[in-house]
């Protein structure tokens, strides 16, 4: 692990506040009361998260304990019964929301579909009665693999709605990364689709999933269901494969849900960490409803008329909790978008958001960064002007990237919500509250509500105000990962032992460093573990560094972050070969195929430096810092004395000039 560094720690004082009249419209409305309910709730947290379990969801049965807390076991509302999907959708169409448009979708090539919440209701009954049909029953693991269509989140609250945990996998993974997951899940099925549309290309995801299941490669995986997207032609196994669109034919649209406990598994995401393959990062059913549905309420600050886009991609948990559940709990209109900014259409983000008058707005930096890259003509082409509520997340925002958000796409009237939080917290942590919070550039600001967040030594102990630290979270929150999936020793390894125990107090650590101002303020330095953030993408670096071992010429690979100005960080390996093997510009290609083949384009190293040896300790350690520096191409700095061979170091040193 290493120190988090001072000198990255923004200075950033430029204060603003919402406007009165923003404020005045919002659900909490000042600064005073947000530390009102913050202190009520840090006070109580058992009776706020009471009360408003009470007040936001419907429960089929009431609960007879709030929290058991045997660290690092959690269980929220024990004993309730509750169904997420039933929360989604059926208790809308009670209501004037039943004909209310729940998703509004816009494919890359420019076709479109809406659903009211009575029609998604359907088409999520049908889909359950179809997994129901190929024996899907409670308690079975479903992989979902598909583009950003509809019938991802129908998919997924189909799956809820049966009681099946599901686990999407991104779309971007390839074969390998995908076998990888079923296998740990044990899933008994998959839905997929023939392809998807990307960067006006076709992701071949079929395919991608032949190539897991070849050769018995994931036994548990007895059925495959796809959907039709694109249309090329791909092999359906007889006896495996079955399209939907043909076995929803003559299917019942009436599904009643399951009957959850509270506890009960919803689903598992996998997320990298420091060591060995991802982790499936396992949430529950009511707690992560809880959580999802009062963050989106409170700091998108839903109103019943707003459009709400947020530009994720399902396979994240951003998209599971602010595209999918938190917005649909709430009855809003949530927008999915197939595609993603590209050559051909720079401007796509805009003419959405000019076509469907989008008004919540939530990306990240890196994509903010690349749109001031493709310049400024493209949003003034577009009337914006709807807009009323702006959001960031994936990684600390530059200023720079702040202001230029605020002023080009904002309007300059416009707050910024930059929410601070991880696949483990199953939603928003620390983060203005629109109408409340003052913002400043750079900073995720206050903890929510019933969060209680801190910025400590590796002892545990509180830093003072403007010390770099490592952040931890002090009580349990209703959307906090439960384990990790099959392996709840990793889970207790992971998050509850860097920093032990403090006065009989459990602190959960987050692996980001971060300080606190003097009005408390949280800044976010970034991971202090070997995990790197490439374009808002969490990617261990010995992941990458054992799919490049993979590889015959590999003899060892060491794998950094870099800065990079648009990623934020960008994937550099040092890698030695074999004897038999020459450094050459084909082979650092093929080893760059190799990494995508292994794990998929979000892991494609930027640069590959071939060395002859890597700079160790004389207990053989790597000595990453050095290599960080390397790659960032700064002179090493701090010491060095512990290395075995300095010569190592010199000579990667001259490679460098
Ligand atoms: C890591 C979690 C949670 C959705 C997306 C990423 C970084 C996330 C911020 C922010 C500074 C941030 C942290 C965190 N991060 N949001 N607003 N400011 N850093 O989820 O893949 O689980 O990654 O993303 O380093 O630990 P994830």
């Amino acid at each position: 692990m290493s120190e988090p560094t001072i000198e990255s720690i923004l200075q950033e004082q430029r204060l603003f506040p919402p406007s009165a009249e923003f404020a005045s419209k919002c659900q909490i409305k000042s600064l005073e009361d947000y530390q009102q309910i913050y202190e009520r709730a840090k006070a109580d947290p058992v009776a706020f998260w009471e009360s408003i379990a009470t007040e936001e969801l419907h429960w089929f049965e009431p609960w007879h304990t709030v929290l058991e807390w045997k660290p690092p076991e959690v269980k929220w509302f024990l004993g309730g019964k509750i169904n997420i999907s039933y929360n989604c959708l059926d208790r809308h169409l009670q209501t004037w929301r039943r004909n209310k448009a729940a998703l509004i979708w816009e494919g890359e090539p420019g076709d479109s579909r809406t659903y009211t919440y009575a029609q998604l209701h359907r088409e999520v009954c049908q889909f359950a009665n179809v997994l129901k049909q190929l024996g899907v029953k409670k308690g079975d693991r479903v992989g979902i693999y598909l583009p950003m269509i509809p019938e991802a989140a129908i998919a997924m609250l189909a799956c809820a709605r049966i009681g099946a945990p599901h686990t999407v996998v991104f779309g971007g993974f390839s074969a390998e990364a995908l076998k990888d997951r079923l296998l740990d899940a044990q899933a008994k099925l998959v839905i997929t689709a023939d392809g998807g549309w990307r960067k006006d290309k076709i992701v071949p995801l079929k395919e991608q999933l032949d190539l897991a299941l070849a050769q018995n490669g994931v036994p548990s995986v007895a059925q495959v269901l796809v959907v039709a997207r694109t249309g090329q032609t791909i092999q359906m196994e007889p006896g495996r494969d079955h399209w939907w669109h043909e076995l929803r034919v003559g299917i019942s649209p009436d599904c009643p849900p399951e009957s959850m406990d509270s506890e009960d598994l919803l689903f598992i995401l996998y997320t990298s960490g420091t060591t060995g393959k991802p982790k499936g990062v396992v949430h529950t059913t009511g707690g992560y409803n809880l959580y999802t549905h009062i963050t989106t309420k409170w700091i998108f600050d839903l109103q019943d008329t707003d459009i709400y886009w947020c530009t994720a991609d399902v396979g994240w948990i951003t998209g599971h909790s602010y595209i999918v559940y938190g917005p649909l709990s709430n009855g809003a209109t949530t927008l999915m978008y197939e595609g993603v900014p590209r050559p051909s259409n720079p401007g796509c983000f805009w003419d959405i958001i000019e076509k469907y008058g989008v008004n919540i707005f939530y990306t990240a930096p890196t994509a903010i960064r690349s749109f001031i890259k493709m310049g400024e003509h493209y949003p003034l082409a577009r009337n914006l002007s709807s807009l009323r509520l702006l959001g960031t997340v994936g990684e600390p925002i530059n200023p720079e990237a702040w202001i230029w958000y605020h002023r080009i796409i904002g309007g300059g009237h416009c707050p910024i919500v930059d929410t601070w939080w991880q696949t483990e917290t199953g939603g928003v942590m620390i983060t203005p509250l629109p109408g409340a919070t003052p913002t400043k550039p750079g900073s995720a600001t206050l903890p929510f509500p019933g969060i209680i967040a801190d910025v400590v030594d590796l002892e545990g102990n509180s830093l003072p105000n403007n010390q770099g630290g490592y952040l931890v979270i002090k009580h349990p929150w209703p959307g906090m990962m439960r384990t990790v999936y099959g392996d709840p020793d990793r889970f207790r390894r992971t998050y509850w032992e860097h920093i032990p125990p403090k006065d009989g107090q459990y602190l959960y650590f987050a692996g980001d460093g971060a300080r606190k101002d003097d009005q408390g303020y949280f800044w976010v330095m970034g991971r202090v573990d070997d995990v790197i953030n490439v374009s808002g993408h969490r990617l261990g670096t010995m992941e990458i560094e054992s799919a490049l071992v993979s590889h015959k010429a590999v003899a060892e690979a060491a794998v950094v972050g870099c800065p990079d100005e648009i990623k934020g960080e960008d994937i550099f390996a040092f890698v030695t070969l074999e004897n038999n093997y020459q450094p050459s510009d084909s082979l650092s290609d093929e080893l760059k195929q190799h990494v995508v083949k292994e794990i998929g384009a979000i892991a494609r190293p930027g640069q590959i430096r071939f060395t002859d040896g890597l700079p160790k300790t004389r207990s053989g350690k790597i000595m990453r810092r050095l290599l960080r520096n390397l790659a960032a191409g700064q002179d090493v700095v701090g010491d060095t004395s512990t290395l075995e061979d300095r010569s190592v170091l010199d000579k990667l040193r001259e490679q460098d000039h």
